[in-house]
C-alpha cells in the first residue's frame, strides 16, 4: 500500500471521545516502551507523527490517525508499565479494554512485542483474553536491529512454539524494526489485504 496521506486526527481519553466509528480501524498495542509509535512512523514514512520516548509511558492517549482518508490507524498507551502507581496503571488497563470492548469498528488488533525478550506472561495473558473476547489479533516483534537475524529467527521460533502450548492456530506474525525500516510494508499489506477483504464483502462502519 502507498501511503499517500497520514494525518493525526484526535487524541482521546475514553472509547467514548474516539473520532466517530465509520471506518475501519486498526490499532497498535503492547507493552510500554515496546516501539509502537515508533513503528507507526516507520509505517507512516513521517518521523513524528506519533510521539516517541526513551521513557516508558510516553502515549497515555487513545491517539487516531486518518491514514489515505480511508482507514482509521489507532496508537494506544502501552500496558504493564511498572513505574507508575497502580492505580494508574489500573486506568491504563481500563482505557485498553474498554476501548477493545466497545470499538465496533476496529478490525486488527497488533499486539507488539519486543523479539529480544522470551514470552512474556502479561503479553500472553493479554492475547490469551483477546481470544475469549473474540478479538482478531496479530502478533509483531518489534526491534529487529537490536539482534542477529540467527537470533530473531531462535526467538520467534520459540514464541511460536509457546504460543502453540496455549492456541491451535498460530495469529500472523509479523518480523519488523522501526530503526531499520523493516517489516513495515508486510504489516500495511496486511491491512490493505483486509481492507479489500471488508470491501468484497459489503462490510461498511459508515452506515
Ligand atoms: P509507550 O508510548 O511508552 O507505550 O511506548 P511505545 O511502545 O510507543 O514505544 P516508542 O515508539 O516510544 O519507543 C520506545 C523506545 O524504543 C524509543 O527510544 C525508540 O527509539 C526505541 N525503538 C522503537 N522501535 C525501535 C526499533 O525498531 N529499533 C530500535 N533499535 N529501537 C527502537
Ligand atoms: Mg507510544
Amino acid at each position: 500500500m502507498i501511503i499517500k496521506n497520514a494525518e493525526f486526527l484526535k487524541s482521546s481519553s475514553k472509547w467514548q471521545e474516539c473520532p466517530e466509528p465509520k471506518r475501519a480501524e486498526y490499532a497498535f498495542i503492547g507493552r510500554s516502551n515496546v516501539g509502537k509509535s515508533s513503528l507507526i512512523n516507520a509505517m507512516m514514512n513521517h518521523k513524528d507523527l506519533a510521539k516517541t520516548s526513551q521513557t516508558p509511558g510516553k502515549t497515555q492517549l487513545i491517539n487516531h490517525f486518518l491514514i489515505n482518508e480511508q482507514w482509521y490507524l489507532t496508537d494506544l498507551p502501552g500496558y504493564g508499565y511498572a513505574k507508575v502507581s497502580k492505580v494508574k496503571r489500573k486506568d491504563f488497563e481500563k482505557l485498553i479494554t474498554n476501548y477493545v470492548l466497545n470499538r465496533v469498528n476496529l478490525v486488527n488488533l497488533f499486539v507488539l512485542v519486543d523479539v529480544r525478550h522470551a514470552p512474556q506472561k502479561i503479553d500472553l495473558e493479554f492475547m490469551q483474553w483477546l481470544g475469549e473476547s473474540q478479538i482478531p489479533f496479530s502478533v509483531v516483534f518489534t526491534k529487529a536491529d537490536k539482534l542477529s537475524a540467527g537470533n530473531v529467527n531462535k526467538n520467534v521460533e520459540v514464541y511460536r512454539a509457546k504460543m502453540l502450548e496455549l492456541w491451535e492456530d498460530l495469529p500472523h506474525m509479523f518480523i519488523t524494526s522501526a530503526e531499520k525500516k523493516i517489516g513495515g510494508d508486510e504489516v500495511l499489506s496486511y491491512i490493505d489485504q483486509t481492507n479489500q477483504i471488508l470491501v468484497k464483502n459489503k462490510v461498511r462502519f459508515d452506515g
